[in-house]
C-alpha cells in the first residue's frame, strides 16, 4: 500500500538579512510572494496534508495565505519562540497527530524548487530510508550545513558551519534544508535533541546523527550545477534578485516555447500568471503582469507595461502602451503613448491613439480617439470618432459623471463634453465645441464665440509696443 505524505513547511524564522518590515516569505519574485511558490509545490506534490510552521510575523503571513489559498488543504502550527528548525518541527506535530507515513520537510524561501526536482529526489530513495536528505554540491558551501561520512562512506551527520572543524568546512556537499522523513521516528526523536551547539538551538539536521547512531537507514540525495541553485533559498535582496532572474527565465522560456516571440527576453519581464498565445512579438522592455492574458498574433512593442489586461487577437499595442484593469479587443491599435486606466473596455478594431488616458471607458467596435484626449467614465459607440483634445468633463470635485456618446458620432477636435451628457447617435459635434446639454441623434452642436476681424490691427499693436518699450 502507498505511504501517506505529508509536508511540514518552516516558514517562522526572521529573515533578518531582507532588512524589512515585510516578511522575507511575503517579498516578491516575478509578481508572487516567496512562499507561494512552496505552497504551490506542495499542492502539486498531491499530498495528503500541508502544515505550516508560523512564528515571527505570522499575522502578515497567514493573512496573506488564507487570502490567496482560501479553501486549499492547510493547517498552521505556531512556534513561538525560534529555537531552531528541530522546535519548528516539533510545533507541527499536534497538526499531524494520527498521521503515519513520510513527512517532507520544506522551507518556505526556496522559489526556485520546482516539481521534477521533487520527483528525481523521490525516486532516488529506497523505500526503506528513514532520514532522507536533500544535499547540494557547492562551489562556495557558505554557511550551510556539511554532509559528514563516516569512515565507511555512511552518511553519518550534517554538522553546521559553526560547528565545523576547519577540515569539514572544506567539504562542498551541504545540506539543502529538504527532507524525507518517518513521521513516527521524525516526531520520536526531536523529543530528545538538546541544544548543545554554536547557536544554542535545537538542530533538525541532528536527525541524521539520531538515525546512525540506531543503525537505522540514511541517505543524501546531492545535486549539482543547475539543480543545486534550484534548491538555493533567498535569505537577502541579492538571493532574491537572483532567484527572480531565473524564475523570469523559466517563464520567458515557456512563452517562447508556447510561439511568442521576445526578441530580447533579458529585457522582457513577465509574471508566473500571465498567460500568452502563439504568434505573438514581444519587443524588448515590456512588463506583462498580473492575470493579463495576451491573445494570438498580438504585437507588443517597445516599452509597454501591461496589468491585469486581456489583449485579444491580432491587436497591436504600440510602443510605450501603459494599461492596467483593461480589455483590448480583437485588431486593436494602440498607442503609442497611450495611457488605459481601470475598466477600460475597448471592442474590437477600435483605435486609441498618442496621448489619449482612458478610465471607465466603453468604446464600442471600429470606434477612434486617436490624439490627445481624455475619456473618463464615458461610452462611446461603434464607429464614432473623437477629435484631438476633446476631454470628458467627468468630474466636479466631488462626483463623477458619464458622457454617453452614440454610433457614428462625430466629435471635432478640442471639444468639452461636460458630463452628465448624452449625444446621440449620428450627431456632429463641430470643432471646439463645449458641450453642456444632450445633443438629439443627427443634430449638430456647435459653441463657438463668434470670431472677431480687424484689418491692419496686428501691425499696429506691434508698432504701438515697440514704441511703449523704446
Ligand atoms: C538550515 C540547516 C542547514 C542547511 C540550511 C539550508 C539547521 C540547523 N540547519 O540552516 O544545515 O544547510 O538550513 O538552507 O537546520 N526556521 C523556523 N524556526 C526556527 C528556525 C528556523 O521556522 O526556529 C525556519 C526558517 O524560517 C527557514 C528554515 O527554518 O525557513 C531554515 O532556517 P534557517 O535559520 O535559515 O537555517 P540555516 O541556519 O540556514
Ligand atoms: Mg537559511
Amino acid at each position: 500500500m502507498k505511504r501517506q505524505n505529508a509536508c511540514v513547511m518552516m516558514a517562522a524564522g526572521k529573515g533578518t538579512r531582507m532588512k524589512s518590515i515585510t516578511s522575507k516569505l511575503l517579498h516578491q519574485v516575478a509578481g508572487k510572494a516567496v512562499i507561494d511558490y512552496s505552497i504551490d509545490l506542495a499542492i502539486d506534490m498531491k499530498l495528503d496534508q500541508i502544515v505550516l510552521v508560523l512564528g515571527h510575523q505570522r499575522d502578515q503571513i497567514q493573512d496573506h495565505i488564507q487570502k490567496q489559498y482560501p479553501s486549499a488543504p492547510l493547517s498552521f502550527a505556531f512556534q513561538e519562540q525560534q529555537l531552531g528548525t528541530a522546535h519548528a518541527v516539533a510545533c507541527a506535530e499536534p497538526c499531524l497527530k494520527d498521521f503515519d507515513g513520510w513527512v517532507w520537510i520544506l522551507s518556505g524561501d526556496v522559489p526556485c524548487l520546482h516539481l521534477e526536482l521533487m520527483q528525481s529526489f523521490e525516486k532516488s530513495l529506497s523505500d526503506d530510508t528513514l532520514v532522507a536528505v536533500a544535499g547540494m554540491h557547492l562551489d562556495d558551501p557558505k554557511s550551510y550545513g556539511r554532509l559528514i561520512y563516516d569512515e565507511n562512506g555512511k552518511f553519518c551527520a550534517i554538522r553546521e558551519a559553526k560547528d565545523c572543524t576547519d577540515a569539514e568546512r572544506l567539504n562542498q556537499n551541504v545540506n539543502a534544508g529538504l527532507y524525507r522523513v518517518d513521521a513516527k521516528l521524525l516526531f520520536e526523536a526531536l523529543k530528545s535533541f538538546d541544544r548543545n551547539n554554536a547557536q544554542g538551538e535545537f538542530y533538525l539536521t541532528d536527525l541524521v546523527k539520531y538515525a546512525y547512531q540506531r543503525n537505522l537507514p540514511t541517505q543524501a540525495w546531492i545535486c549539482k550545477g543547475e539543480q543545486a541553485t534550484d534548491l538555493e533559498g533567498i535569505n537577502d535582496r541579492f538571493d532574491l534578485a537572483q532567484a527572480q532572474s531565473r524564475i523570469c527565465q523559466r517563464i520567458n522560456r515557456k512563452a517562447m516555447m508556447n510561439g511568442a516571440t521576445l526578441q530580447d527576453p533579458q529585457r522582457t519581464y513577465i509574471e508566473a500568471s500571465v498567460e500568452i498565445g502563439s504568434d505573438v512579438i514581444i519587443e524588448a522592455n515590456v512588463s506583462l503582469m498580473g492575470k493579463s492574458k495576451i491573445g494570438n498574433f498580438v504585437t507588443i512593442e517597445q516599452g509597454c507595461r501591461l496589468e491585469d489586461v486581456v489583449v485579444e487577437d491580432y491587436a497591436t499595442l504600440h510602443a510605450y502602451t501603459v494599461a492596467k484593469q483593461a480589455v483590448i479587443g480583437a485588431d486593436s491599435q494602440i498607442g503609442p503613448f497611450a495611457r488605459l486606466r481601470e475598466g477600460t473596455v475597448l471592442e474590437k478594431d477600435v483605435k486609441i491613439g498618442n496621448f489619449v488616458e482612458t478610465k471607465k471607458l466603453h468604446m464600442g467596435e471600429g470606434a477612434k480617439a486617436s490624439h490627445l484626449s481624455y475619456l473618463g467614465d464615458a461610452h462611446v459607440g461603434a464607429h464614432s470618432n473623437i477629435g484631438a483634445g476633446v476631454i470628458t468633463c467627468n468630474y466636479d470635485g466631488f462626483d463623477k459623471f458619464k458622457t454617453t456618446i452614440g454610433k457614428g458620432v462625430f466629435v471635432g477636435s478640442d471639444c468639452q463634453l461636460v458630463a452628465p451628457v448624452v449625444i446621440g447617435d449620428g450627431a456632429i459635434v463641430g470643432a471646439g465645441t463645449t458641450v453642456t446639454r444632450n445633443v438629439e441623434a443627427g443634430a449638430l452642436a456647435l459653441s463657438r464665440s463668434p470670431q472677431v476681424g480687424k484689418e491692419g490691427w496686428a501691425e499696429g499693436f506691434r508698432a504701438r509696443k515697440k514704441k511703449s518699450n523704446q
